[in-house]
């Protein structure tokens, strides 16, 4: 089965009027669908694939691989850049969520095989310890970006700069 062929692409934010917001709606849809995709792996395992959880995943399949991929640039290349340089302590808070990011596309490369062959997952004890591994990277990596990072963007800045971000974050998806 050619898992994700049938599910259209749909961004979770349809406002791009604050940056920041665009950024949070995504964190948001990021924790929901990673409760959704233990959910299924665990379905899988326990109950086999059937119709409708070879859909699921490739479901999950595509959200993932177009929404972690349009969310690291929005951060990577928009708001990133407008806080670097203001301080040791975010420049290197930057430094880790980056590599965060490389972390979470390396987890998610492994797991994306599995969701293209979900046939072969219940089989497959690593499938379901690779996806709680790509889960709660992510989340983890969510959380620090609340608590930490997301308190500098607010304190460095202005309306019209997060204004400003969401409308580069709306280009890049024409
Ligand atoms: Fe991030
Ligand atoms: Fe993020």
């Amino acid at each position: 089965m050619s898992a994700g062929a049938t599910t259209p692409f749909v961004d979770p934010a349809s406002d791009f009027s604050d940056g920041l917001q665009v950024l949070q709606t995504y964190h948001g849809s990021f924790l929901q669908h990673g409760r959704q995709l233990l959910a299924l792996m665990e379905a899988i395992m326990a109950q086999g694939l059937d119709e409708q959880r070879a859909l699921e995943a490739g479901r999950l399949s595509r959200y993932y691989a177009e929404i972690t991929r349009l969310h690291h640039r929005d951060e990577e290349r928009i708001v990133f850049p407008l806080i670097l340089n203001k301080s040791f302590v975010i420049d290197g808070m930057i430094e880790r969520l980056a590599l965060d990011h490389e972390d979470i596309e390396a987890a998610w490369a492994e797991l994306y095989g599995a969701l293209q062959a979900p046939e072969h997952i219940m089989s497959s004890e690593q499938s379901l310890i690779g996806a709680r591994r790509f889960e709660r990277g992510l989340r983890e990596h969510i959380e620090r970006e609340d608590l930490d990072f997301f308190p500098e963007i607010e304190r460095w800045l202005s309306p019209d700069q997060c204004a400003e971000a969401g409308r580069r974050m709306a280009q890049l998806r024409r």
